[in-house]
């Protein structure tokens, strides 16, 4: 191999991942804030280590370059698609081939697949990865749906990505001028679309962890005065709220400060499909979104609910 021309070739590729092929052979990555990239993939990896890919199934939603699509597949996965939808990303996609191509992999490559469209296959995965993609989307709902119908009942779907923590649960942002983000919910709200999607499971684990609530305020040694106590079964008996708010307020530690701004988290969350009724549609889905598979296991108690209703 000529290296030197292998890495001139290399260099001629925007790529989004750090592949490090042996042989002084190694991509540069175009993407900014490099360092925090780094964070999360090592995040990623750390949560990814846990999961068994030993002779399963991999079907990678925005792949990209394949960095996770290779990973998977040297931890013995039997099959892995890499599925991306080109027109989303600013490289030209050439670089997970030529990764292929030096990794000596045999991964599959589909880079005209949205994940809107992704179970237009026809096909079922054990693994399902859904890393870094579901808050650049313009409707998770019918992605997460998608991504339903391509389960089988033992499948694993690890999904990733930011959460916002200044919302309140339950709560997301739209931002369609956001292209670094242009959906963002609360840990809770993408917990609620999960279930909505017939997922189940989907504890969150996070990069950079909440911090802990501060300890309440120890209130002052020594009792109350005289004075303050005579005070207090004044206004009781006078059975006057606000005095005795006040007083209460006046002798009691001042609440702590609010922890400092975390802005958002990144989680990541590992689920399993489900197949029963999910509360949260009390009628059928509009607009045919429900997930086929739900319909399969739920739909004609959905139906019966729907008629009695009428
Ligand atoms: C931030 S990159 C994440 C790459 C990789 N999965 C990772 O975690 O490192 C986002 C990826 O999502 C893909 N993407 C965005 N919208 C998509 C869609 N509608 N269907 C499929 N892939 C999409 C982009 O093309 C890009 O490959």
């Amino acid at each position: 191999m000529d290296i030197a021309a292998r890495q001139a070739e290399l260099d001629s590729i925007t790529w989004y991942h750090e592949f490090d092929f042996g042989n002084g052979l190694r991509t540069r990555t175009h993407c900014h804030h490099i360092e925090q990239h780094r964070r999360i993939w090592k995040f990623i990896e750390s949560h990814l280590s846990s999961v068994d890919f030993h002779g399963k199934s991999v079907l990678d939603i925005g792949a990209w370059d394949g960095y996770w699509s290779f990973f998977a597949e040297k931890r013995g996965a039997r099959s892995v698609l890499a599925s991306d939808d080109l027109e989303q990303n600013w490289s030209a996609g050439r670089g997970i081939h030529l990764a292929k191509d030096l990794f000596g992999s045999s991964i599959e490559i589909d880079q005209q697949l949205s994940v809107y469209e992704v179970a237009s296959r026809g096909r079922k995965f054990d693994v399902i990865l859904f890393l870094g993609v579901y808050y650049h989307l313009h409707a998770p709902f019918h992605a997460l749906a998608q991504i339903r119908h391509c389960c089988h009942p033992g499948t694993v779907v690890v999904i990733d990505g930011p959460v916002a923590t200044e919302l309140r649960p339950n709560e997301a942002l739209y931002d369609f001028a956001n292209h670094y983000c242009e959906w963002l919910p609360t840990v809770e709200a993408l917990q609620q679309i999960l279930k909505a999607t017939y997922f189940t499971g989907s504890e969150a684990g996070y990069l950079d962890p909440p911090p802990a609530p501060p300890p309440p305020p120890a209130p002052p040694p020594g009792p109350l005065g005289w004075r303050w106590r005579l005070g207090m079964c004044r206004d009781a008996l006078r059975g006057s709220r606000p005095d005795m708010v006040r007083r209460i307020t006046g002798v009691t530690p001042p609440p702590p400060p609010p922890p400092p701004n975390t802005n958002n988290k990144r989680v990541i969350l590992t689920c399993v499909p489900y197949e029963g009724v999910v509360e949260l549609h009390d009628y059928r889905l509009p607009g045919g979104t429900e997930a086929k598979a739900a319909r399969r296991t739920t739909g004609r108690r959905v139906k019966a609910k729907t008629k009695r209703r009428k």
